[in-house]
């Protein structure tokens, strides 16, 4: 029986109208300039009902949702992203990892990701032994296992990178390990390109190649990102066969400065002799119906032993 996941990245959902000027000092105050001048006019509320709209129409094991729901991180934009989330659906359903504009200043957890806490928790009760809280998170539905990593931290003006602290950098092949032992296909979702040089320096994750080298090492059968606003097709040679590493552009684009216009994708997982086949909808925005529609299909053999 296949089983049905979608992701879904850099939403940048939250309006900014009316914020106050004395939450505008450092790098927040660059953000909200470039909010007002290009980017409240690029990720449109029209756009994130029709994603809406089309979410609802299938039924889906896990919603992943790769950063960005902000764009400068401010405590009224984490409510506005929670109501958002609540309105997509219940906390066991998303899985949700930050970007870096989420985390764009060093801000209290209890007034900015704590809102968002049930959506990026672990699986309680898992057989593989799991914390519930903090990266990386671990969700198990079927045979697949959904690993989450947290690339959001702050940064100085007008860097957009993205670093996985060294708790994370500890933990992950130990999990990836466990993961395969139990025969599940695992799926490691971020918002940062792992992969090294694919990505603008400005806007690189700055431990990629530490990354890369353990997903070498310890192998995935499937990476997804966001960030870069524009859909991209990368593979890894792991130790356990080919890994295919998937960017979706922003979910509210219009794609009017060069990005890509909206997008998410919808997979299809379903075990087959010798491995796992993997078929890849991409759902794409048209502004002419105010829909999202079938986009790109494409279907991945994955070879695995285990
Ligand atoms: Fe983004
Ligand atoms: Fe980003």
């Amino acid at each position: 029986m296949p089983q049905c996941f979608a992701q879904l990245s850099d939403p940048h959902l939250t309006s900014l109208e009316g914020v106050r000027r004395r939450d505008l000092f450092s790098k927040r105050g660059l953000g909200y300039l470039s909010w007002r001048r290009k980017r409240r006019f690029e990720h449109r509320k029209e756009v994130l009902e029709a994603l809406q709209r089309d979410l609802a129409l299938s039924e889906l094991d896990q919603l992943l949702v790769t950063g960005d729901l902000t764009h400068i991180g401010l405590p009224q934009e984490f409510e506005q992203a929670r109501q958002w989330l609540q309105e997509l659906g219940k906390p066991d359903k998303i899985a949700l990892v930050p970007g870096n504009h989420d985390v764009c200043v060093a801000a209290p957890w209890r007034e900015t990701l704590a809102l968002w806490q049930d959506y990026m928790s672990s699986d309680s009760g898992l057989s593989i032994a799991q914390e519930t809280v903090g990266f990386p998170s671990l969700r198990v539905r079927g045979a697949i296992a959904f690993i989450g990593l947290s690339s959001a931290c702050p940064k100085p003006p007008l860097m957009a990178t993205g670093t996985i602290d060294s708790e994370q950098l500890s933990k992950l092949p130990a999990l990836l390990q466990r993961t395969a032992d139990a025969g599940l296909f695992r799926v490691v979702y971020l918002h940062h390109c792992p992969v090294v040089g694919k990505e603008k320096w400005r806007k690189r994750l700055t431990n990629a190649p530490e990354i890369q080298a353990l997903l070498e090492e310890n192998g995935a059968e499937l990476v997804l990102h966001g960030h870069g606003h524009r859909a991209h097709y990368n593979e890894l040679q792991t130790h356990h066969g080919y890994l295919p590493i998937i960017a979706v552009p922003s979910a509210s684009a219009l794609g009017l400065h060069g990005a890509d216009i909206a997008h998410y994708n919808r997979y299809q997982i379903e075990r087959i002799s010798g491995g796992w086949q993997v078929s890849i909808n991409s759902r794409r925005y048209r502004p002419a119906v105010g829909e999202f529609c079938e986009g790109t299909n494409r279907t991945l053999q994955i070879n695995r032993s285990h």
